[in-house]
This record gives structure tokens, sequence and C-alpha cells, in this order.
């Protein structure tokens, strides 16, 4: 079955982010010259998604404006023989299709996913990516490895997870499972930001699922769970109930952009790779270190 959807819940305040985030949308904080968002619709977009349905509040639609093509900036840009510029982002827009949901209310990531109901068809699967999280994949995204192990499964539920420390179980959804190969295991259970004690594994999520429709009936009766908020992990805790499904350790590296440290060393780490600013950086860096600064 071809996984064509992917729900990217951008709904959230961006209060890590204060006071940028009080007049422009977290998500389009930039990285380098392009907006943190767009790291992981291209993710999307090389894992052979074609609809992207993003969950956001209602005074957010700069999201959305970003990926719509701008006409009148397209002509200034090709008239003043800059044209190429636009060229990169508008061929990712010609990819894709965008949705917008509106959530009215904040109140949890379960309850984000779950308005997005009437955009998945009943025997669909779709994918999940949250964008504080960006991840480059080894060889393939993150997200075409996970499509490529539920295929390999009949189709099956597969959450993204990757290896923790214990003193960070607090702050993600931790599985439970039973290790059946390499990278892969079969889910008992996932609780959401256990404490160190209660964890039951060290494999916890960065935000990037593979799911059925059925999760829909799930969250439609699912009780508030972790910090008063409707959770996803619960959800899909009930799903490992019921049915098999699949955590994989993807291969690549992790950028925890939603906080300043983890968006500090994706720049860094960005810039390292660009060829026009490798050097430049390095020299600055070293320099720097040299100064004691
Ligand atoms: C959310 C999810 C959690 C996941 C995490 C990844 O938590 O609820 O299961 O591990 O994202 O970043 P949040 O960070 O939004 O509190």
């Amino acid at each position: 079955m071809k996984i064509s959807k992917v729900i990217i819940p951008v709904a959230g305040k961006g209060t890590r982010f204060l006071p940028v985030t009080k007049s422009v949308p977290k998500e389009l904080i930039p990285i380098l010259n392009r907006p943190m968002i767009s790291y992981v619709v291209e993710e999307a977009v090389l894992s052979g998604i074609e609809e992207i349905i993003f969950i956001t509040s209602p005074d957010k639609s700069s999201v959305e404006s970003y990926f719509m093509a701008d006409d009148v900036l397209d002509n200034f840009l090709k008239n003043n023989g800059k044209g190429s510029i636009l060229e990169d982002l508008n061929s990712l827009i010609n990819k894709i299709k965008i949705k917008t949901v509106i959530q009215e209310e904040a109140l949890g990531l379960g309850h984000a996913i779950a308005q997005a109901s009437s955009c998945i068809h009943e025997s669909e699967n779709f994918a999940v990516i949250l964008p504080d999280d960006i991840v480059q994949g080894k060889e393939n995204p993150c997200l075409s490895q996970l499509i490529k192990v539920s295929k390999d499964n009949d189709g099956a539920p597969v959450i993204g997870v990757m290896k923790i420390k214990p003193s960070e179980t607090h702050k993600y959804g931790v599985i439970d499972g039973q290790n059946i190969a390499a990278g892969l295991t079969l889910m008992k259970a996932m609780v959401e930001k256990p404490s160190q004690e209660e964890a039951p594994s060290l494999l916890a999520t960065p935000g990037r699922y593979i799911l059925p429709a059925e999760i829909f009936k799930i969250l439609k009766t699912l009780p508030k769970g972790s910090g008063g908020e409707y959770q996803l992990t619960d959800a899909i805790n009930q799903l490992c109930q019921v049915q098999k499904v699949f955590a994989y350790e993807f291969e690549g590296k992790r950028y925890d952009t939603g906080q300043l440290p983890g968006y500090l060393e994706a720049t860094i780490d960005f810039a390292l790779q660009d060829p026009h600013l490798k050097t430049y950086m390095l020299e600055l860096m070293e320099k720097k270190i040299k100064n004691g600064v």
C-alpha cells in the first residue's frame, strides 16, 4: 500500500523561541536561509509523499503561504536575472499538494492528529512528522526508511526510534517490545515521557510515525494522558494491544530544533555541509577557538 500523505502538526505556540515567535511562527525560523519546516517537507517529498496536511492554529497561515508559488516575486526575479533563486523552492512546491486543517484548541499531539481524520481514507496508512525534529538520514531519508520497513512487514505501523540516555526518558515517547532483527522491535507498549525508573527501554521516538487510519477510532475515545493532554503515544500503545506495531531504529542524525542548543547544532552542521560556507565556517571557528572566545 502506497503511503502518499503526511500529517505535520504546526499549531504550537513556540514559547521556547520567544520573543521571535511573537510574530514569526517557529516553523518559519530559518536555519541558514531556509525555514525549519522546509527541511522536514523535503524529507517527506524525498520519501515519496505527495500530500502534506498541516495541522495549524487560526493565526498561522504564513506557514502554508511559504509553500505557495508567488508569481509576483517569480517575475521580479526572472526580470532581474535572478530566476534560479526560487527554482529550488518551486521544484519542491510543484511536487506536493498542501492541505490545511485548523486545530482550534491546543489539547495535545493526539488531538492535533485527530483533526486530520477526514483527510485520510478508511484503509489508508499515512505518515506523521513532528517538525521540531530534523533528521538527516544516512543514505535514505528517515521517513523512507520507515516506509520500507512497513512495506516489508505487510503494511504494519512503524514508529521511528533512536537510542537516548537514561536521563532523557522524560522528554519522549518511549517504547517497550522485543528485538526481532537488527534495529527492529515488535512493540508491546509505548509510554509518554516516563521517568528514568519507569522507562521500559532507552528507545524513544523523535516524531516519525507510519500509522493506519484505525488510529483515528482510538483517538476519538482516548482519555487525557501525560501533561493533561491527549497523547498520540497513548493511542499507539492501544494499537499495540490489537495489532502488530514495529519500532525501527533509523539510520541518521537527529537535531532537536525545538530547543536552542539543537537549533544551534543544526545551524553549524548545515553550514559545514554547504560547499560555499564550509571553509569560511571552519576558519571562523578555528579563529574563535584560538582566541579563546
Ligand atoms: C512529542 C511526543 C513525544 C515525542 C516527542 C519528540 O513530545 O509527544 O512522544 O517523543 O514529541 O520530539 P513534545 O516534545 O511535543 O512534548
